[in-house]
């Protein structure tokens, strides 16, 4: 089998409603700095000269409009669209069910997570190649967090040893077939499902432009971004 000299497919799941944005569209589509946020996110995720092929989980109906707008933005790098799932874990197994074998390393990146810069992206692909199993980009935990049980009691976590994870989150291909081969179905996230499987999940340095547009609030912040990246 050839090796494809862009060994890293990268997966967008896209297919959330994002009624906590409150856009009246799909989160993806949404307009950030007159572009809809998907574009930027492909826009990040092509910057890295590896990846060669960039697959969508869209929803049900916009396959055709998102692969549009991941294509104007991927530099030539092949789109393909696939219609997501119920979750999240749903939509990365329809997008992964389209993933040649070819393709060494795989990435999953929310589109949601849209002005990721290029260095963490470059870093989770080196981790992989370097040999690890899972890898994902993590930050030091500003708040303090407390845990809560069942009966509603608390106690505070100890923050240095906590880390919030982002994305892109990447994996030898081979492994992340099986981790949804397995689907536990308590992971939040592709590197819990991968941990399921009893393999160590590797942390490198994340970013604050990595966060997640999940509110309005966020949207404000990330416009404000864009308006000064374009200064
Ligand atoms: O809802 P949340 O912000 O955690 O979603 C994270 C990412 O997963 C978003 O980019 C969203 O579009 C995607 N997603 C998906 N399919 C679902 C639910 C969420 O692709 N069924």
């Amino acid at each position: 089998m050839s090796v494809p000299p862009r060994p890293v497919a990268a997966i967008v799941p896209a297919a959330g409603s994002g009624e906590r944005l409150g856009a009246g569209v799909p989160k993806a589509m949404a307009l950030l700095g007159g572009e809809p946020v998907l574009a930027h996110a492909v826009r990040g995720l092509v910057a890295e000269p590896r990846v060669g092929l960039v697959v969508l989980a869209c929803p049900d109906g916009l396959e055709a409009s998102m692969a549009a707008v991941a294509a104007e933005v991927a530099g030539g790098v092949p789109v393909v669209a696939v219609t997501g799932g119920a979750t999240r874990a749903g939509s990365v197994r329809r997008a992964l069910d389209v993933v040649p074998e070819t393709f060494a390393v795989v990435l999953v990146h929310d589109a949601a997570r849209c002005l990721v810069p290029m260095e963490v992206v470059a870093a989770v692909v080196d981790a992989v190649l370097d040999g690890a199993s899972a890898v994902v980009p993590g930050l030091p935990v500003v708040d303090t967090i407390r845990a809560v049980d069942a009966d509603g009691r608390s106690r505070t976590l100890d923050r240095a040893t906590l880390r919030a994870v982002q994305t892109p989150q990447g994996f030898p291909a081979a492994v992340l077939r099986r981790a949804h081969g397995a689907g536990d179905p308590g992971a939040t996230d592709d590197a819990g499902m991968v941990e399921a499987l009893g393999l160590p999940v590797t942390l490198v340095p994340g970013h604050p432009r990595a966060f997640k547009v999940t509110t309005p609030l966020d949207l404000l912040l990330a416009e404000a971004l864009v308006a000064g990246q374009e200064d």
